[in-house]
């Protein structure tokens, strides 16, 4: 006998007799609660169950008229999961890509130890859109960064000629740059360290724009350290972005020193801070850099490494690889992720609703003085910080917003992100913000 049985699709899907169309908000949680891992805490009392269009999702709620039932509500979605959607839910040219590939040119899986036709095309595609030499393909967000740690490392004992195991890597402090066991070892944020070291050795950190210390860094050090790894804007610790000639002068230290510039474009990066990628707007250019999330389209999980051809050079067949990383379906949708970035000029719509959002917020905090201390942002890529008091609190902005029919979420106690599609329109930009004025009023 099976010990499962699943059967159809949508709400008509049913494991073990149990139809997934018939759970209330409160019977998703429960089972989360019981078969999955608590590694996250999602807002109460709301299940997303498809979207509408491009960044307009549709979730279920509890009835409030009955508790074994739930009722539908639309909610403009002002994350899209992270920045991984720049391109709208469902971009119809990612989507027919897929689709065309799967249906009729038909190559979804073969590994890395044969060649597919469609690796070509990304390499094309990605290496035009970066203006880099090189690019290596992986799959999630932390595994690109995890590969620019590595090929750093690499580069400064092969190339650098720094002593074995002397090799040093630079961060900057409230960096997020995902979760494995190398990512958390350079955080400093205790909730990913604890209980997870011993971590691992040859990161420094520097505070994040503060070009002093980082020059006494590389003054005391810098024969050791092989890179300076760095987000353009730190989109996890609640938007941060730095002063306008910070990584001018970083650059020029990286290049005093023989250091590499690293940057982790994985949230700031295909569009979403108005240009391409982030470093473009401050007028830099990093020897390697990460990508990852939108480079999948909102489709499937797609990253990559792109840098200059010495540094990338450094990796020899053996040193690096992933089954899924460049996999010709991944292959395909990352070529069409970034011709919709291209064609669809999303940073251009990033620079234009950009401007529109953060003239909104602004004004609510004209309005609003005592509750919203500070707008901040670069395009699409925007967060309001509140006053740091106790009823000012993100998480209750982020679960009033759902009442309001928005969904963004809270980083830290008083700041709340807003990063939607680059595909929203001016309407949704204006809804978006008259929620957000509502509930500050309210607070
Ligand atoms: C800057 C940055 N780097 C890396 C990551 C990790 O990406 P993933 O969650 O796809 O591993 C994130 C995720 O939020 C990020 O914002």
């Amino acid at each position: 006998m099976n010990s499962v049985s699943i059967s159809g699709y949508g709400d008509d899907l049913s494991v073990n007799g149990i139809r997934i169309g018939d759970l209330t908000p409160d019977d998703h949680e429960q089972i989360e609660k019981e078969k999955g891992g608590q590694n996250y805490a999602p807002l109460e009392n709301i299940v997303v169950s498809k979207v509408k269009d491009s960044s307009t999702l549709m979730a279920r709620k509890p009835d409030p008229n009955d508790v074994k039932k739930y009722i539908e509500t639309e909610l403009i979605d002002g994350l899209c999961c992270y920045s991984a959607v720049n391109q709208g839910q469902l971009n119809q040219t990612i989507v027919d890509a897929v689709v065309k590939h799967l249906e009729e040119e038909k190559l979804p899986t073969v590994p890395r130890s044969i060649r597919h036709k469609y690796m070509s095309a990304f390499l094309l595609a990605a290496t035009s859109i970066t203006e880099m030499d090189k690019v290596v393909p992986k799959v999630a967000g932390v595994e690109s960064w995890e590969l620019t740690f590595k090929i750093c490392r690499r580069w400064g004992y092969h190339v650098k000629g720094i002593k074995d195991d002397h090799c040093i890597i630079v961060g900057a402090t409230g960096n997020f740059h995902g979760r494995s066991v190398a990512a958390v070892s350079m955080s400093d944020d205790p909730d990913s360290r604890d209980g997870f070291g011993p971590f691992v050795p040859g990161i420094e950190l520097v505070p994040y724009n503060d070009i002093n210390a980082l020059e006494s860094l590389f003054n005391e050090k810098g024969d050791r350290i092989a890179a300076f790894m760095v987000e353009p804007i730190q989109g996890e610790a609640g938007v941060i972005v730095p002063d306008e000639d910070y990584f001018i002068k970083v650059s020029d230290l990286c290049k005093k020193h023989n250091i590499l510039l690293a940057m982790d474009e994985v949230q700031t990066g295909f569009g979403r801070t108005g240009a391409n990628f982030a470093h473009q707007i401050f007028g830099v250019k990093p020897d390697i850099m990460g990508c990852g999330k939108a480079a999948g389209g909102g489709i499937l999980p797609v990253s990559f490494v792109a840098g200059r051809k010495d540094v990338i050079n450094v990796l020899t067949p053996g040193s690096e690889g992933s089954t899924f990383g460049g996999y010709p379906l991944a292959s395909v949708v990352g070529t069409y992720a970034i011709k919709v970035l291209a064609d669809e000029k999303l940073a251009d719509n990033a620079k234009v609703q950009g401007a529109h959002l953060i003239g909104n917020l602004n004004k609510i905090m004209d309005e609003f003085p005592d509750k919203i201390k500070e707008v901040r942002g670069k395009g699409l890529l925007t967060a309001f910080e509140m006053h740091n008091e106790k009823h000012l609190d993100g998480h209750t902005v982020s679960v009033e917003l759902l009442n309001h029919g928005v969904y963004a979420k809270e980083t830290h106690h008083s700041t709340v992100r807003l990063a939607p599609a680059l595909t929203i329109n001016n309407d949704q930009i204006d809804q978006l913000s008259d929620a957000i004025r509502s509930v500050v009023k309210g607070l």
